[in-house]
């Protein structure tokens, strides 16, 4: 996987959206956060399901990662904004808000949300393909999931939850859309159905593990390891705040390991794959 996320580290490079016109800076907008870094890790899931079942098209899935990428950067933009988490610091970089100015942000969220669609739809694959993974990656990236998410997340602050209510709210924001990079990996590969919603499901818990460590590293990881503005949780409903640190970490050591065994099900080479993701998930 290593040369495959190299690569599409350069296909991201040679696909940024740019746009000539006159406007002083609308491209470094656009580009800036992309070119920041950033795990990568929704475009790996996606790939990581291809590689495993159809390498010779994984290629041609790169335009899918990516769009997948775009609307995750613009979700990060966005909750970045002073109406919402109010951070200035993202990716090791300033933020566009705080660079720029918040018109700013929230345009270049904008246009990364739309432009990720227009990747998926003009990637070499088949067109009923790509109408299924537009449909996956607009529901689970807007209402039923992560617009959904970011709703009840800022709605919530200060406002304490209970548990399965935080599950709710962190499933949405944050696991649909790790659920959905799993999916439409499959989606690419021709997967069953049966073995689309196995994925999500995995995808799902996956998420949830991926945001309990979030929220720990939040917690205790001070801004310039984490690359981002940290500290930042205090009214929020993070694991953190709910269950106290200690409980938090037993609670992503136990996700984690049942996660392990859980991708032992999946075919080997995916399993594998999986299993060294799931495996990141520990304490540094
Ligand atoms: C941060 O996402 C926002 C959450 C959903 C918790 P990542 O931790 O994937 O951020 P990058 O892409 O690596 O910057
Ligand atoms: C954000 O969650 C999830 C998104 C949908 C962007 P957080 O607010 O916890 O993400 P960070 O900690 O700022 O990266
Ligand atoms: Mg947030
Ligand atoms: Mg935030
Ligand atoms: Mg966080």
């Amino acid at each position: 996987m290593d040369k495959i996320i190299k690569d599409f580290e350069e296909y991201l490079k040679d696909n940024l959206p740019q746009v000539k016109s006159f406007h002083p800076f609308f491209n470094d907008t656009l580009k800036k956060m992309l070119l920041a870094g950033g795990k990568r890790f929704r475009p790996e899931l996606l790939l990581s399901v291809v590689n495993a079942y159809q390498p010779l098209l994984v290629k041609n899935a790169f335009g899918v990662a990516l769009g997948i990428e775009l609307l995750h950067t613009y979700s990060l933009i966005h909750d970045d904004l002073p109406a919402m988490d109010d951070a200035e610091l993202r990716r090791g970089e300033k933020t566009i808000h705080a660079e720029y100015d918040e018109v700013s942000a929230i345009l270049a969220g904008d246009a990364l949300n739309s432009h990720a669609f227009f990747m998926i739809s003009t990637a070499p694959l088949r067109d009923d393909m790509k109408v299924k993974l537009v449909s996956e990656l607009s529901y689970y990236g807007g209402i039923g999931g992560m617009v959904l998410g970011q709703a009840i997340d800022c709605y919530y602050e200060n406002k304490k939850l209970d548990l399965d209510e935080l599950k709710f709210l962190h499933i949405h924001k944050t696991a649909k859309l790790i659920a959905v990079s799993l999916k439409m990996g499959g989606i690419i590969a021709g997967l069953s159905k049966e073995k689309l919603e196995k994925l999500f499901d995995f995808g799902e818990h996956l998420g949830l593990l991926f945001q309990v460590q979030d929220d720990i590293i939040d917690a205790t990881m001070d801004e310039e390891e984490a690359g981002k503005t940290t500290g930042n949780d205090e009214g929020k409903n993070s694991f953190v705040n709910l269950l106290g640190l200690k409980k938090a970490k037993e609670y992503r050591d136990d996700l984690r390991d049942k996660l392990k065994n859980d991708s032992s099900e999946f075919d080997e080479k995916l399993s594998n794959s999986l299993q060294k993701i799931v495996e990141r998930f520990r304490d540094r």
